[in-house]
């Protein structure tokens, strides 16, 4: 009795919240720096023909939705030098120009990373040449981009599913010394940027996390220019951690004096989508935002593109998809719903 009436109560205290200062005609964006983040962002592949696609471009860059952009192909290694020395930044430039022009921060994603690398990386057989042409590249992206970014993705998924560090040709060949080094090369060329190590399913607080957490802990504990841990976040719906898991996973980096922020929602399901799953994911969505909200230096929640049209889910889970807040017709969802109950 006692436990409906204080449910009622709370119900109606958010809707009225909600319809008054909250909710109403305040964008992700903006509703997230009230909360004190620092962003509600979005990826976007410039490189794709989606910025050729209007409506998804009036979302992405007029309506306010978002305040930063990540480039989610743009800056990765195998585009920007597909062959050794020769650099080609105009993916990246074009998304830093229009994300700015939009009043929008940046986010460099990624340096070292061992998918999506050139052909003549993967050749490599010694750790004198993997070691040059790595910092070589580390350092002419970051040079190029110096000023313009508030944070770098410095090494993208370093740790295996199941615990210990995934045996990249990186690690194989340099150990895992590279990413202290990575991290030192980084900061000596941008003192601003804030330097992230990112992966995925660290939310689930287990054996990964695990090792991820003793590894940072080691970087931390040995001065290693290291800012911050990146939770990709993406998720399956219905199979979120709870917001106490989460906070656990978050607050253990944070605890070591870094940042964190989840720089890769998306929320997928085994397709085709029904309102179940549609609501079930708005829940997901919001467990999400809460977590990030509960933990006082998560700064910022990027979703992995926000429409459905152009998710990368489907193409690498063909079974499944619909992992985002806007639909193919660049419709909000019930997750944006989500988002918003979760941001007031
Ligand atoms: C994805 C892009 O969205 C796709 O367009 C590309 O084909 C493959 O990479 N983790 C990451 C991101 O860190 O860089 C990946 O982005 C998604 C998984």
């Amino acid at each position: 009795m006692w436990t409906t009436s204080i449910l009622v109560l709370h119900c109606f205290a958010t809707l009225v919240l909600a319809g008054g200062s909250g909710g109403k005609n305040r964008t992700l964006n903006q509703l997230a720096v009230q909360q004190g983040l620092h962003y509600f962002g979005s990826a976007s592949d410039n490189l794709s023909g989606s910025w050729d696609d209007e409506p998804y471009v009036d979302i992405l860059l007029k309506s306010h939705e978002f305040g930063q952009i990540t480039p989610a192909n743009a800056m990765k290694w195998g585009l920007v030098e597909t062959q050794r020395g020769v650099y080609n930044y105009t993916g990246g430039d074009q998304l830093v120009k229009a994300g700015k022009k939009a009043g929008m921060v940046v986010r460099g994603h990624a340096l070292v990373w061992h998918s999506q690398l050139p052909d003549y990386v993967g050749t490599i057989t010694d750790a004198a040449t993997l070691h040059s042409v790595t910092f070589a590249h580390i350092k002419d992206e970051v040079k190029h981009f110096k000023g313009e970014l508030i944070a770098w993705d410095v090494v993208n998924e370093v740790f295996e599913d199941t615990g210990g560090m995934r045996e990249t040709i990186f690690y194989n060949l340099l150990g895992e010394g590279y990413i202290a080094e990575a991290f030192r090369a980084a900061h000596a060329i941008d003192k601003h940027a804030k330097l992230y190590l990112n992966d995925y399913n660290l939310e689930f607080a287990d054996a990964k996390w695990e090792t991820a957490v003793s590894f940072v802990q080691g970087l931390v504990d040995s001065g290693v220019p290291i800012h911050a841990v990146g939770f990709q976040g993406h998720l399956l719906v219905g199979q979120v951690p709870t917001v106490e898991t989460l906070v656990k996973a978050l607050s253990a980096f944070t605890d070591m004096g870094l940042e964190v922020a989840f720089t890769e929602v998306d929320i997928r399901m085994e397709m085709p989508f029904t309102d179940d799953k549609l609501a079930q994911q708005a829940k997901d969505y919001q467990t999400v935002v809460e977590a990030c909200l509960a933990v006082p230096k998560c700064v910022g929640i990027t979703v992995w593109d926000f429409s459905d049209k152009y998710s990368w889910i489907p193409g690498v889970f063909p079974t499944q998809g619909a992992a985002l807040p806007w639909d193919e017709n660049m419709q909000k969802k019930p997750a944006y719903g989500g988002i918003v109950a979760g941001l007031t």
